[in-house]
């Protein structure tokens, strides 16, 4: 047994209660495909959901709900390939299957390894006969061979001599039921379900996906190093199952591997998926050589993401790194697929693509940029459907979806559930179309994070311009505030999306999107210009650029209003003439007020009455913005905000803000290490532990939030060292937080061809290594002065502000 430590996240005991927390979260998964920590003996019922889910695997169902047809789309929960159940058998025939819930179980134990990548579950059951069955299982999803995944099961009879079965299946009778607040949509993705068999020890499964006609199959290879009976069960059902009765003597120990490929018609160099299945796991070696070739894959993840970072923060901060790195792995690189917001660990948010790339690219940026690049390149092939939903609203340029699925298409739901009332209410999220934005700050810090100007000045130039077009043609001006307006969206608090009582959705000038489309419209103003001429041409040319067109873009950008009320900015315009809520009462009179939404929905009252958010959303541009951007910002549309008006804003937000969504205490925590450092770690502390204890009230059981999971592995690359990548240098401005960071952390990146660039922060010094190689020296620049590091050198440098001279030093 693998003692629990730093590399190790262990659950003891048998706990149907934070069963679906604990898959979700002993999750593996390869960026290919993901597999949810379920006992492979359990099928799905309230306390267990098995649940496998391939990246960009969707599928559109409608289904009838509050006397309406609806459609959704949603990541399906593909075959079972996990499934295998076990019974000791004596001359008084067969025990019922080992189960649980239905067992006793005596010890019970599941050790998520991460370095390894692989979860070990050890569970000794007693039988209704007194039998003890020991049960150790090793499993994996393979990180280098990824339509490879493995479940290695070690079996002990204890007390007990005879036979045991194991039946080992591939599970077509699945369906997308993870999801309690969805159990009126329709879930039956899966069609033409047809088990097979394939050779003596194989069993295969094949099926499609309802709409979208994805080709899936799954072939299975179960076998023993100890003589067993085996036989193909009849396969009459959506289940292939393969059948081994396995001798057992008392205190012997015998094994069972299961070997399982998955391909679907999206994966890459194949034809037919089935016999890609049945020639992948007919080639595949024994578990031994899989195993290390799967362990030599996470060595290499690790060393490309080496963080340190001390203590139960640090323990934390690896477990996200491991789900970010499942979810998106190198991998991902070859794939048409987005940032899922729940990584593929569950079914919430249908699998969709949001805003949350915003706070993971940044991080992959520095890592494994051919990732994100990948995930720009997704939104990209997804521009013509952007520029088709702009034209159908009246607009010119692209207006991205707020919820993206296969193609691009607009996937928010038109209704959702509020389970405190049991009401379906129409959802007006979809006018968050400040994700258009978030498209492209990503594609700007990529670029500037990486030097890829060849993405830049290609895919990455025309996202970016028709972006700024939208923006330029939705915003309207105002005679008499003589200033450009954006009216009739949702900003990011999402609690907002009308005025109390209005006939029609959403609210006018939030300032997050104003400001971010101001910030848009002037960078692709600057960006047309750096293009190589003949690009600019090209690119004007296949966009049909007006000649005035760049001048409004200008116009626009330092145009655009803003509101404020009180020397704070306002979160939109109106916002000041809202009510107050009470909320004091609110905690007193409920346990959890986050979701205020839903309980003042619930009491026949409605948040949009209220000052009150559900997470940051002005104070977003401080997550987005150093300091001294944001200064130039507000300075580019004329308005004056120094810190005093900043703090004056953090304050006023702080105290109306319900933090509904885990984006929302990692971004306090980011703003507050600067503006109000004493209250920063409260706000980290929860952004640290918003999965691993659920704090969102059973949200992640149905998924992790791969967001604020990426948020905090960024928090401490860019949020606590203040590393900014802009005009090719590295740049510092450090602001530690101990209770996160102790005396001291590092990381690694990889900086513009420097592959393993070190820095570690300690004791008010930070050191920076850049390993031998022939790219060119990298400067770092530091409030106070500059260096120039090169291949091969060390350098530390004293972070206070003292002279220079003194503060300095080479050591390489
Ligand atoms: C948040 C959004 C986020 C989405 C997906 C929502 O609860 O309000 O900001 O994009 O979850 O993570």
């Amino acid at each position: 047994m693998i003692p629990a430590g730093p590399a190790t996240w262990s659950y003891e005991g048998y706990d149907p209660d934070r069963e679906r927390l604990r898959e979700a979260l002993c999750t593996l998964g390869n960026g290919v495909f993901a597999t949810r920590g379920a006992l492979p003996e359990c099928t799905a019922d309230e306390v267990h959901y098995p649940g496998t889910y391939a990246a960009g695997c969707y599928d559109r169902l409608t289904s009838h709900v509050a006397g309406r047809a609806v459609e959704n789309e949603g990541l399906v929960n593909l075959p079972d390939w996990l499934a295998l159940r076990f019974r000791p058998r004596d001359h008084r025939g067969p025990a019922d299957w080992l189960h649980p819930d239905r067992a006793r179980t005596l010890d019970h134990r599941c050790v998520l390894q991460l370095e390894r990548g692989v979860l070990e579950r050890f569970t000794r059951y007693q039988d209704a006969q007194g039998r003890l069955l020991a049960v150790r299982q090793l499993r994996l999803v393979h990180m280098a061979e990824p339509q490879l995944a493995l479940l290695r099961t070690d079996f002990t009879a204890e007390n007990w001599s005879g036979e045991l079965d194991v039946e080992s299946a591939l599970d077509g009778t699945v369906r997308n039921a993870g999801v309690p607040r969805y159990r009126d949509l329709n879930g039956a993705h899966l069609v033409d379900v047809h088990p097979g068999r394939a050779g003596p020890h194989g069993i295969t499964l094949r099926c499609r996906t309802r709409t979208s006609d994805l080709r899936i199959a799954l072939a299975a290879r179960t076998t023993s190093p100890d003589p067993v009976r085996a036989q193909v069960l009849d396969q009459h059902t959506a289940r292939a199952a393969q059948l081994l009765h396995l001798p057992m003597a008392e205190g012997r120990t015998v094994t069972v591997d299961k070997t399982v490929a998955l391909y679907t018609s999206r994966s890459p160099a194949i034809g037919d998926p089935l016999w890609a299945a049945v020639d992948a796991v007919g080639h595949a070696p024994g578990f031994d050589e899989l195993l290390a070739s799967h362990l030599t894959a996470w060595r290499q993840l690790w060393r490309r993401a080496e963080l340190d970072v001390p203590g139960e923060a640090g323990r934390i901060l690896r477990l996200h790194l491991f789900h970010v790195l499942q979810t998106l792995s190198p991998h991902t690189a070859e794939l048409d697929v987005g940032v899922p917001a729940r990584g593929l660990h569950g079914e919430a948010y249908r699998g969709h693509v949001f805003w949350d790339e915003l706070f993971v690219l940044p991080y992959l940026n520095l890592h494994f940029p051919e990732v994100s690049r990948a995930l720009l390149t997704y939104r990209h092939r997804r521009l013509g459907a952007a520029c088709r939903a702009a034209r159908d609203a009246g607009h010119r340029g692209a207006m991205y979806p707020w919820q993206s699925g296969s193609d691009g298409r607009e996937e928010t739901q038109r209704l959702h559930l509020n389970p405190r009332s049991g009401r379906w209410l129409p959802d007006h999220t979809h006018l968050q179309q400040h994700v258009g934005s978030a498209i492209a700050h990503n594609i700007l810090r990529y670029a500037e994070a990486t030097g890829d100007t060849e993405f830049l000045h290609t895919k990455g130039a025309e996202t970016v311009l028709q972006i700024a077009r939208f923006w330029a043609d939705r915003a309207a001006y105002d005679g008499d505030l003589g200033r450009y307006r954006i009216r009739g969206v949702v900003g990011p608090d999402e609690y907002h999306d009308a005025y109390p009582d209005a006939d029609r959705p959403g609210i006018d000038d939030n300032a997050y999107t104003n400001v971010t489309a101001a910030w848009v419209l002037a960078r692709a103003v600057v960006l047309l210009a750096s293009l190589p001429e003949p690009r600019r041409v090209e690119l004007s040319e296949r966009i049909v650029l007006d000649d005035g067109e760049e001048e409004v873009w200008r116009d626009v950008a330092h145009r655009l209003y803003v509101p404020f009320h009180s020397g704070v900015i306002s979160q939109f315009e109106g916002y000041a003439g809202l009510a107050e809520l009470d909320w004091d009462a609110y905690r007193r009179k409920y346990d959890d007020i986050r979701r205020l939404d839903r309980i003042l929905e619930a009491e026949g009252d409605s948040v949009n009455r209220y000052r009150a958010s559900k997470q940051a959303d002005v104070l977003m541009l401080a997550h987005l913005f150093s300091p001294g951007e944001l200064a130039s910002l507000f300075r580019q549309l004329g308005y004056a905000m120094d810190d005093t008006g900043w703090r004056r804003t953090v304050d006023h937000y702080l105290r109306r803000t319900s933090h509904g969504s885990t984006l929302s205490g990692l971004v306090h925590g980011w703003v507050l290490a600067r503006a109000r450092r004493s209250e920063a770690w409260t706000f980290v502390h929860e952004a640290l532990t918003g999965d691993i204890a659920d704090v969102q009230g059973g949200t992640t059981g149905e998924g992790i939030h791969l967001g604020a999971m990426a948020g905090t592995l960024d928090l401490v690359q860019r949020g606590l060292t203040g590393l900014r990548t802009r005009d090719d240098a590295l740049s510092l401005d450090p602001a530690p937080l101990p209770e996160l960071t102790g005396s001291g952390y590092g990381f690694t990146i990889r900086y513009r061809g420097h592959w393993g660039v070190r820095l570690r922060l300690s004791h008010g010094r930070l050191r920076i290594t850049v390993p031998m190689s022939d790219r060119a020296p990298i400067r770092v620049e530091l409030p106070d002065r500059a260096v120039t590091v090169r291949p091969g050198e060390s350098w530390e440098l004293l972070l206070d502000r003292s002279p220079a001279s003194d503060s300095l030093r080479a050591s390489g």
